[in-house]
C-alpha cells in the first residue's frame, strides 16, 4: 500500500544510521538528503572536519610550542595552510562516500532533495511524491544567528564554523562569540596556527553544562594557552568594513560598552533544530518552545505514524545521541525494543587536553543526595607525567549510600578515550568500588580513573 515501510528524512548520524539499521532488518527503507553527499552536520561541516583540523594543527602546535623540543625533537615547522585544508577535504570525502556505499550495501534508497510533508504518511521530493508506513524526522540543527552580527562565510571575516574551518588564511586576530564546544575547538585550531584568539562568552564561565570544577579549570587551562578570555559578556553590534570587524561588547550585567577588532569573528552561540520548510503544518505537528520536535521513549511525535531522533528533539546535540536514538527508532518501527540510556550520554571537547564528562555533574548529583567526590589530578599519573602532560584531573562522583557511580569528569590529554570506560562502567550500574578493583592497564591515562575511584571511600596510590 505504501512505496516504502519507512522514509527518514535527513541523512546525518541519526538519519543514516536508522536508515541502515531499518534495512538491516528487513524494512523497505529510503532516506531523504537535500545536500550533496550523506552523512549530515557530523560528517561534512561538523565532527570530522573540526578533528580533521584539530589533529593537525595539534601537530604544528606541538612543534611550535616547544613541546617536541622537550623530547628532544626539534623542528621549526612551516604552515602549509592549503596542504591542511587537503587532508580535512579528504578525510570527509573518504567518509561521507562510505555512507553512500553502505547504503547501497544494505539496499537503502536515497531520495535526493528536501523533503516536505503532503501528509503525515507522504513526502514530497525534487516534485515527485513518496509514501511510506512510518516517516522519521532526523533533520538535525543548524547555526544560531546573533541579531546584528552577519555571518558571510564567503567573505571570511564573520564567519560560523563552517567559514571558520576553511579560512583561505590564518587570521591575525580572532574573536570568537561563545565559549561552548565550537568556539574552544574551533579557536583552538586557529590559535595553534598563529590566530591572536580572544573569546567573548555570555557566562561568568566556559562550557554550559559541564561539571564546574571542569569548566574553572578550562578557563586556567585556555588562559594559559594565550587564549584572551572576556567571560559576562556579551556581543551587541558588529559592522565590517573591508577585511576588518568591530563589534561593540557590554558587561553582561549592563554597563559601559566597549569595542574590539578582528580579522575574523566566529559566531558560536549554538544551534537550532531544523523544522523549517518541512511543511509541519500539512501534519498538525507543532514544535515546543524551543523549536524542537518533543517525543516519546519510543521517539514517536504527537503524529500517529511520525518520529523524530537527533539534534532536532531534545537532549544534547551530538552524534553519538543521535546515532544511538537512529539505531533505536529502527528497532521500534521493525517491532522490536529499541532502549537509549540518556542519563549515559558522555560528551568530549576535543581541544588539548581534551575535557569530557558523562552523567552528572557535583552540582546536579548534590541536589539529588548526599555524595563522595574524589578527584585525582593527571600531575601524578605516570603516563602523563612521562608525557609531558600535567594539565587535569578525573573526578568521579558516587552515591554517599549506595556508592553507585552517578558521574565521571576528566580532563587529560585522551580524555575523550577514557571516558568511554567510565560510560560503561555507570551502564552497569558500577560503585565506585568496582573501578577501583578494575586491573588498569600500566602505565595508562586510564589508571588515574581507577585512582580517583579509588579515592572515593579509601585513598588512592599515587596522591
Ligand atoms: P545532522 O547531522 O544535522 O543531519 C541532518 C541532515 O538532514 C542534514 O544533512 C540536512 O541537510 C538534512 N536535511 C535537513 N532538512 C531536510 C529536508 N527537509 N529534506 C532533506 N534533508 C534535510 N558532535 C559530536 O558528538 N562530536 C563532535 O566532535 C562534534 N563536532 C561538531 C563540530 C561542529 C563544527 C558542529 C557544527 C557540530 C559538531 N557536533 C559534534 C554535533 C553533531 O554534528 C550533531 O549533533 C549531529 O550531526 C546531529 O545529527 P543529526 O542526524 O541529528 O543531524
Ligand atoms: P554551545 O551551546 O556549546 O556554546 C555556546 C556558548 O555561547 C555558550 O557558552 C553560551 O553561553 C554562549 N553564548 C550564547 N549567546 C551568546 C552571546 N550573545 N554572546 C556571547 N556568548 C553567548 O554551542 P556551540 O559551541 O555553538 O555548539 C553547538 C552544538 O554543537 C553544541 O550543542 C554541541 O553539543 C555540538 N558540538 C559538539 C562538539 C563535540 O561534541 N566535541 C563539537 C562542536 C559542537
Amino acid at each position: 500500500m505504501y512505496d516504502f515501510d519507512v522514509i527518514i528524512i535527513g541523512a546525518g548520524p541519526g538519519g543514516y544510521v536508522a536508515a541502515i539499521r531499518a534495512a538491516q532488518l528487513g524494512l523497505r527503507t529510503a532516506c531523504v538528503e537535500s545536500r550533496e553527499t550523506l552523512g549530515g552536520t557530523c560528517l561534512n561541516v561538523g565532527c570530522i572536519p573540526s578533528k580533521a583540523m584539530l589533529h593537525a594543527s595539534e601537530f604544528f602546535d606541538a612543534a611550535a610550542n616547544g613541546s617536541m623540543a622537550k623530547m628532544g625533537v626539534e623542528v621549526t615547522p612551516k604552515l602549509n595552510l592549503p596542504a591542511m585544508h587537503a587532508q580535512r577535504i579528504d578525510a570527509v570525502g573518504s567518509l561521507t562516500k562510505g555512507i553512500e556505499f553502505l547504503f547501497k550495501k544494505n539496499k537503502v534508497t536515497w531520495l535526493k532533495g528536501h523533503a516536505s510533508f503532503v501528509d503525515a504518511h507522504t513526502v514530497e521530493v525534487a516534485g515527485a511524491r513518496h509514501s511510506a508506513h512510518e516517516i522519521v524526522i532526523a533533520t538535525g540543527s543548524s547555526v544560531t544567528q546573533l541579531p546584528g552580527v552577519e555571518i558571510d562565510n564567503a567573505k571570511a571575516v564573520v564567519v560560523d564554523s563552517t567559514g571558520a574551518l576553511e579560512l583561505p588564511a590564518v587570521p591575525k586576530t580572532m574573536v570568537v562569540i561563545g565559549g561552548g564546544v565550537i568556539g574552544l575547538e574551533l579557536g583552538s585550531v586557529w590559535r595553534r596556527l598563529g590566530s591572536q584568539v580572544t573569546v567573548v562568552e555570555y557566562l561568568d564561565q566556559l562550557l554550559p553544562g559541564m561539571d564546574m570544577d571542569v569548566r574553572k579549570e578550562a578557563a586556567k587551562i585556555f588562559a594559559k594557552q594565550g587564549m584572551e578570555l572576556k567571560l559576562s559578556t556579551k556581543v551587541t553590534g558588529c559592522t565590517v568594513k573591508g577585511k576588518k570587524a568591530t563589534l561593540t561588547v557590554e558587561p553582561a550585567a549592563g554597563g559601559a560598552a566597549d569595542t574590539l577588532t578582528a580579522d575574523c569573528v566566529l559566531v558560536a552561540i549554538g544551534r537550532r533544530p531544523n523544522t523549517a520548510g518541512l511543511n509541519l503544518e500539512a501534519i498538525g505537528l507543532e514544535v515546543n518552545q524551543r523549536g524542537q520536535i518533543d517525543i516519546d521513549h519510543e521517539f514517536r511525535t504527537s503524529v500517529d505514524g511520525v518520529r523524530a531522533i537527533g539534534d532536532v528533539v531534545p537532549g544534547p546535540m551530538l552524534a553519538h545521541k543521535a546515532e544511538d536514538e537512529g539505531i533505536a527508532v529502527a528497532e521500534w518501527i521493525a517491532g522490536e525494543i529499541g532502549l537509549v540510556n540518556h542519563a549515559v550520554i558522555p560528551g568530549v571537547v576535543y581541544t588539548w587536553p581534551e575535557f569530557a564528562g558523562v552523567g552528572l555533574t557535583e552540582e546536579q548529583a548534590r541536589e539529588k543526595g548526599e555524595v563522595k567526590v574524589s578527584k585525582f589530578p593527571m600531575a601524578a599519573n605516570s603516563r602523563a607525567k612521562t608525557n609531558h602532560e600535567p594539565d587535569g584531573f578525573v573526578k568521579v562522583i558516587a552515591d554517599a549510600q549506595t556508592d553507585r557511580v552517578l558521574g565521571v569528569w576528566a580532563i587529560a590529554s585522551v580524555a575523550g578515550t577514557m571516558i568511554a570506560q567510565a560510560a560503561q562502567a555507570m551502564e552497569f550500574g558500577a560503585t565506585s568500588e568496582d573501578i577501583a578493583y578494575t586491573c588498569h592497564a600500566h602505565p595508562t591515562h586510564s589508571e588515574a580513573i581507577k585512582e580517583a575511584a579509588m579515592g572515593v571511600r579509601g585513598k588512592p596510590i599515587h596522591m
